[in-house]
């Protein structure tokens, strides 16, 4: 058996009810996560699990209870401040930003930001991705073997996403925010994130500013306006776009590498060329079925409340597994496959309500771009012998490391 995929073990198990449900490991460092999600939804669509050890959370694992937590805002809180006092050194420096906050601050600068992921900036970026793809797919070999992580994926969102939050990438940078997404599971990892996470903030201050005089991110102008009550005076721009660029980025890499894995291992590259093609449905269902979000996004119990008829205290930690819910066989037939059309019903993929993903219509903008390019200039493509199947990662997020290709095919070296 693969130690990875154990089932989980449970404490005492009153009148069959397990109480407590140890993970193996975190979930994002699982080869395979699905079976182990999809026995946590058997057991309950709520289930008490313990994380790292040590941190008891309620694990969300049906589409019903995952939407009713992220859609109950006044129960369940984005602020880690409503955590019990008891866990709040379990959580990761990360949390701040947009992601942190509730109403009125969460409105106050989700309004702020919005023209920066409006249509208009959205076409803007698209023009973009556009300009940037073709020279990368150009330098790939029509003979031989690529990593598509390595030569296009990574090289394409850092420059795309880095150039739209108005933080030009660079190599320290990437080291820095690697650190960032590490998971943290221990005191000493936490305390190196802090330090990581204060030294990148400053960091990506001072490119905002430059990059607000040279007028190449609107994100970057909004958040610099000078003048009375204007953004500086009560938001953490450093903060906030760092958290965007560590989360987007590699978040963004994470889930292209899965899309053209499964694209190009399956022979469906080539058929979404042509205009009329279902891309657009393809993408979304490759988000519900293997999203970059495996481990879940997190809220906290500002009151005592309810999750599919089980008690939830004041204080606990709720943790939305996103992945287990876009599985959920009550929501998606025959959940664990690919559905070539797409489906009807939405995934969670991007998260719901207030906290819905602005980087959604980017990722998608990418996502499609990148599709059509590769499957325009390589319609022979195929997984080089060296590929594996797995998505063992370093950081919170899924996907595979790299994504080894023949672009011309498997009959091109022949
Ligand atoms: C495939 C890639 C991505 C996925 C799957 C994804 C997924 C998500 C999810 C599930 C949330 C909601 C978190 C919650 O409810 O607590 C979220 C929030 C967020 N995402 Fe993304 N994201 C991706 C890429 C991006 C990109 C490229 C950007 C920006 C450049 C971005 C910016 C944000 C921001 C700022 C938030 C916080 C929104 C808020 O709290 O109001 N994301 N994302």
């Amino acid at each position: 058996m693969d130690p990875d995929n154990d089932l989980p073990r449970t404490e005492a198990v009153p009148h069959g009810i397990p109480r407590t449900v140890q993970l193996p490991k975190d979930l994002s460092r699982l080869n395979d996560p699905f079976p182990l999600l999809t026995e946590l939804r058997h057991i309950a669509p709520v289930v008490r699990a313990r994380l790292h050890d040590r941190w008891n959370v309620w694990l969300v694992t049906s589409y019903q209870a995952a939407r009713h937590v992220l859609l109950d805002t006044e129960t369940f809180r984005s602020d880690h401040s409503w955590i019990a006092a008891a866990d709040a050194k379990y959580v990761s420096p990360m949390r701040m930003g947009l992601l942190d906050w509730d109403p009125p601050l969460h409105t106050e600068a989700r309004r702020l930001v919005r023209p920066a992921f409006a249509p208009p900036a959205v076409r803007d970026f698209a023009d973009q991705v556009r300009r940037r793809c073709p020279p990368l797919l150009q330098a790939l070999p029509p003979v031989g073997t690529a990593d598509l992580v390595a030569e296009v994926i990574e090289p394409l969102v850092n420059s795309a996403v880095g150039t739209f939050l108005g933080v030009p990438w660079d190599e320290a940078l990437g080291r820095g925010a690697a650190a960032l997404i590490a998971p943290v599971d221990d005191d000493t990892a936490r305390k190196h994130a802090a330090r990581a996470r204060d030294a990148l903030a400053a960091h990506v201050d001072a490119c905002l500013s430059e990059s607000s005089r040279q007028r190449t991110s609107l994100l970057a102008r909004i958040l610099t306006e000078g003048g009375p009550g204007s953004p500086e005076s009560w938001l953490p721009r450093g903060q906030v776009v760092l958290q965007m660029f560590v989360a987007g980025r590699q978040s963004t890499v994470d889930f292209l590498a899965t899309l053209i894995r499964g694209l190009t291992g399956t022979g469906t590259l080539a058929r979404l060329r042509d205009p009329g093609a279902p891309l657009a449905s393809t993408v979304e269902e490759y988000l519900r079925h293997d999203g970059p979000i495996v481990r879940g996004v997190w809220r906290f119990a500002a009151r005592d409340g309810h999750i599919a008829g089980t008690p939830v205290a004041r204080g606990d930690t709720v943790l939305v597994s996103l992945a287990a819910a876009n599985r959920d066989p009550a929501v998606f037939d025959c959940a664990d496959q690919v559905a070539p059309l797409g489906r009807p019903d939405p995934h969670l993929g991007f998260g719901a309500g207030p906290h819905y993903c602005p980087g959604a219509p980017l990722v998608r903008v990418m996502a499609g771009t990148l599709v059509t390019e590769l499957a325009r200039r390589f319609p022979r493509m195929s997984l080089a012998p060296q590929q594996r199947d797995g998505c063992t990662t370093d950081s919170v997020f899924r996907g595979p490391r790299a994504v080894y290709v023949r672009p011309g095919g498997e009959d091109a070296d022949a």
